[in-house]
């Protein structure tokens, strides 16, 4: 498990020690969400959303051009994605309820990229049949989220290959193998699955363009760990005569415990889309908190809301801005208790997973209306 102390380590495979993201943007290469973006963005969406205002989303790589090019009349898609790997857990949220909010805002286009091979290959035990299962599962999910179904199409990667390997070799004859050992740490023992796989999750990013037979701007959310893939893709895209894919970055959404980031493989401190109610409220409650030893001292001294995990989901997910406003103050005034603020997260974690899970059930029906198929284009 990782603690605040350790070397920070972002890859798409590995998020651990305390994440400075002022330095990720210097590493990456990427530019910050700085206010002169976030007033062109609200010209369009009316209010800011949440996530922007927080600064959850932090970090884009040209959306000032695509935001012009969208003023000049010119309609740009989303795209996103899930390797299925296991439960969705509520972190993985955050990117999709924002994707949501840009598909209703710009009214776009949304590809979904359900990457069915990538834990397969990177993993030596997870197999294909697990792969298929946890499709499935997810796809529910992201189905609840409640996506315009005529605008969203969800790309399995095992199920399209005929469409996205047209695109993927395009893509993996300009990308040379120097080029993915420095970028993702491959080396001489790592599988060729592996190596192309780069090219196979680049593909959604040109899908659109190549299907239709002309330039359609992309914008990907996605948190910042997938951003070595869009460095490749876009080295790619002139090449090719594409449009390099935009990118909007978001942060890491903790777990409950100390540090770190939600995380299936810590199911004590995840919560898990699927979780019966009560067992989240459970996780709630034995979070860790920025509070005191003891009850007289967290009234007189206050606590710590920036270590605290109960506070970062209400900033996260489930307060608005007055409240999270008067929530810190009381915090640090020592004016409320960490009880009774886990008990506040446990009732809205509750009922928020009563209405994602009957939304699932819903999704059950849904599931192929959903699914990619480059004949409804
Ligand atoms: N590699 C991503 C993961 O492991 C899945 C993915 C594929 C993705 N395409 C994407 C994520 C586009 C964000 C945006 O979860």
């Amino acid at each position: 498990m990782s603690t605040n102390n350790e070397e920070m380590i972002v890859t798409p495979w590995e998020v651990s020690g305390r994440i400075d993201y002022d330095k990720l943007i210097r590493e990456f290469g990427t530019d910050p969400l700085t206010l002169e973006v976030l007033e062109t963005v609200q010209k369009h969406t009316g209010t800011l959303h949440p996530q922007l205002k927080r600064k959850i989303f932090f970090s884009h790589r040209d959306l000032e051009w695509i935001l012009q090019r969208y003023e000049a009349g010119e309609r740009f898609y989303l795209y996103t994605g899930r390797g299925p790997s296991g439960p969705v857990h509520i972190g993985h949220l955050v990117p999709w309820i924002f994707t949501k909010h840009l598909q209703e805002k710009f009214d776009a286009k949304l590809y979904f990229q359900m990457t069915d091979e990538e834990k397969f290959l990177h993993q030596d035990d997870f197999t294909l049949e697990e792969s298929e299962k946890w499709t499935y599962e997810n796809a529910l999910d992201i189905i609840a989220m409640g996506f315009d179904s005529k605008k969203t199409k969800i790309v399995i990667d095992r199920k399209s290959m005929d469409v996205l390997y047209e695109v993927a070799i395009r893509i993996a004859k300009h990308v040379n193998f120097s080029t993915v050992r420095a970028v993702f740490g491959f080396h001489d023992s790592t599988n060729i699955g592996l190596t192309f796989f780069p090219a196979i999750q680049a593909a959604p990013a040109f899908l659109e363009s190549a299907l239709l037979g002309q330039n359609v701007p992309c914008l990907i959310p996605a948190a910042i760990d997938q951003d070595p893939y869009w460095r490749v893709t876009r080295d790619v895209a002139p090449k090719l005569g594409y449009y390099k894919p935009a990118q909007i970055h978001c942060r890491f959404v903790p777990g409950l415990g100390r540090g770190g980031k939600m995380s299936a493989s810590m199911p004590e401190t995840s919560i898990f889309t699927v979780d019966p109610p009560e067992l989240a409220q459970k996780k709630v409650l034995d979070a860790f908190t920025g509070g005191r030893a003891t009850v007289e001292e967290q009234r007189r001294l206050g606590a710590n809301p920036d270590i605290c995990s109960v506070y970062s989901y209400d900033y996260f997910l489930f307060m608005d801005d007055k409240e999270i406003e008067d929530l810190r103050y009381n915090c640090f005034a020592g004016n409320i208790l960490c009880g009774e603020c886990k008990h506040i997260l446990a009732e809205r974690v509750m009922k928020f997973l009563e209405e994602h899970q009957r939304n699932r059930e819903k999704a059950k029906a849904k599931f192929a209306e959903y699914l990619f198929n480059p004949k409804d284009l």
